[in-house]
């Protein structure tokens, strides 16, 4: 069993290489000779270029997408210029309304591609259950709200009512990539919306098996230390997670602070550029 995953987008850019850095996420996994892409990075030009630098090509096998911010579906209409007809795969809330509150605005923050642009496209599939759509690479499908001190992602994000009051966005769509390994799972956040801990939960209950890495992003930037807390040992509890590669919206601070405390030989700053040093198996 071969697996390789590349982080081709971060916010920011392994030291040394030729890749760019932009608010986004992105990475590629290669298993057993099958190639599914996850997430598309704000832009896509630097998805594009990063790819072309690291001397990846498409086509791929599929593209999941882990939920409809932005700065993981901004580059679809670049990818899908490279590869029409693609099949992709998401949760059905992925054009749920989205947006964000910046000082008196509020903004949309979903996928500039519209949906119908989309479906014309791709080969677009939605699902709220785990899929695996490669062999031993799953979605995790919706993830369960269950922790108190997760309940609300953010204030700034939010969404309308039926009623037309502005409340927080659940972002329902928000799903992982899970990845099975000899040694253990990896699982792939996007912006980890649905909560670390309730999506390593879910990842547990589901898979019955230990993680063996998590990378991504895990939107703690701004988490007051009573949070920080709580989700450390809400994570010791669950077992002993090897090894981390966090960037994106986890926020500097707290990559720095699970490393102090939990060892940087297992918690690491992810880049644009990086393959994951799994154990070769
Ligand atoms: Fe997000
Ligand atoms: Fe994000």
């Amino acid at each position: 069993m071969k697996v390789r995953i590349t982080c081709l987008v971060e916010n920011r850019a392994a030291l040394s290489s030729r890749v760019w850095g932009e608010h986004g996420v992105s990475y590629l996994v290669e298993k057993d000779g099958r190639r599914v892409l996850f997430d598309t990075g704000q832009s896509g030009v630097v998805l594009l270029h990063n790819m072309d630098v690291l001397g990846f090509h498409f086509p791929v096998d599929t593209l999941v997408l882990s939920h409809g911010h932005y700065d993981h579906t901004g580059g679809l209409a670049a990818v899908l210029s490279r590869q029409p007809g693609l099949p992709i795969l998401a949760h059905p809330d992925l054009y749920a309304e989205h947006l964000s509150i910046h000082g008196e605005k509020v903004v949309p923050i979903g996928p500039p591609l519209p949906e119908a642009s989309l479906r014309a496209q791709s080969k677009l599939v939605y699902s709220r259950k785990p899929v695996e759509v490669a062999p031993g690479i799953w979605t995790s499908g919706e993830i369960p709200r269950q922790v108190p001190f997760e309940m609300i992602s953010s204030r700034r994000l939010v969404a309308h009512t039926h009623a037309g009051v502005l409340q927080p966005d659940p972002i329902l769509d928000d799903m992982a990539l899970i990845i099975e390994m000899e040694a253990g799972l990896v699982v792939l956040f996007g912006c980890g919306h649905a909560g670390m801990v309730n999506t390593l939960r879910h990842v547990y209950k589901t898979f019955q098996r230990p993680i063996y890495a998590i990378a991504g992003g895990v939107h703690l930037a701004g988490a007051s230390p009573q949070r920080l807390d709580a989700t450390m040992q809400a994570i010791a509890s669950m077992g002993e997670i090897p090894f981390m590669w966090l960037g994106h919206c986890t926020g500097d601070r707290v990559v720095s602070h699970f490393a102090a405390i939990w060892g940087w030989e297992r918690v690491h700053f992810c880049a644009a550029g990086l393959h994951l040093p799994l154990p070769v198996m």
